[in-house]
């Protein structure tokens, strides 16, 4: 932990934790009560310095909208909270409203792949078999800057993101070269930075590019996936 780190921490805790130091394991049994109090001092100053969930800023012309604004609620999360490969020291998590089989399926069948491909196994390749998405499907891809204590909370949930990147598969006809696929990006003060097909001068250097890559997986990459359930207690 470096000095910043450090003097960032609410004063409660660093008083326990030095308390806790000086008490130190031996003498800890006899004062039993008092460590049981730091302790609980502890824990009422982490649950104190807990950063609230705050409904994303959808900008009111955002396709899909009054669907998209309950994604945390209503959508499947496919992921845990990962480490971006791409990003450094960013972290990303999924969602998807619908075909969250199929993200499991390709999700199976890239790692399948990897592996055949390290091994050269040919014939594990020829079964290799990736399903395209329907029509409607909606992929939501938080992000969260790790570095940043403002946007996880003490526990690391992940709360509110810095960003939202989401695909739309769009009717067919929308975009046949890449997919049908609209991409958008928006920022957590609600701007839009990039809203349209692959091939959008825009969208295209921010997303089309890379994404392209994985035409085979239906533009998915699919490198994360951890079965979480979504439904919430209240
Ligand atoms: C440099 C390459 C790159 C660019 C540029 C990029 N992505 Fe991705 N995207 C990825 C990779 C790789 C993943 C898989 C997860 C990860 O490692 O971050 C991903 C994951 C996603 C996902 C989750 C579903 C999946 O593919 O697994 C969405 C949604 C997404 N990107 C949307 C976008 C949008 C919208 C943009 C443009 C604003 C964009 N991406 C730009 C590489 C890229």
């Amino acid at each position: 932990m470096n000095l910043v780190r450090l003097l960032s921490l609410p004063v409660s805790v660093l008083l326990s934790g030095l308390v806790l130091l000086l008490v130190g394991p031996g003498l800890a049994a006899a004062e039993g009560n008092d460590a049981e109090k730091q302790m609980m001092a502890l824990a009422s100053s982490k649950k104190s310095t807990k950063v609230k969930e705050k409904p994303f800023p959808f900008p009111a012309d955002t396709p899909s909208l009054k669907q998209m604004k309950e994604y945390r609620k209503t959508y499947t999360r496919l992921t845990a909270l990962q480490k971006s490969a791409l990003h450094w020291n960013f972290g990303i998590v999924t969602y998807i409203n619908k075909g969250e089989d199929r993200f499991q399926h390709n999700y199976n069948m890239y790692v399948k792949e990897f592996e055949a491909l390290d091994e050269d196994d040919d014939e594990a390749l020829e079964e290799i078999e990736f399903k395209p998405y329907d029509v409607g499907t909606i992929i939501v891809k938080e992000q969260y800057p790790l570095e940043s204590e403002h946007h996880i909370d003490i526990e690391g949930v992940p709360l509110n993101p810095s960003a939202l990147s989401i695909m739309i598969k769009e009717k067919k006809g929308y975009d046949p070269e890449n997919g049908d696929w609209r991409y958008l990006q928006i920022t957590s003060s609600g701007t839009m930075v990039a809203n349209g097909k692959a091939s959008d001068p825009v969208v295209k250097p921010l997303c089309g590019e890379c994404h392209i890559n994985v035409k085979d997986r239906d533009y998915v990459y699919h490198t994360f996936f951890t079965k979480v359930m979504t439904k919430k207690k209240n």
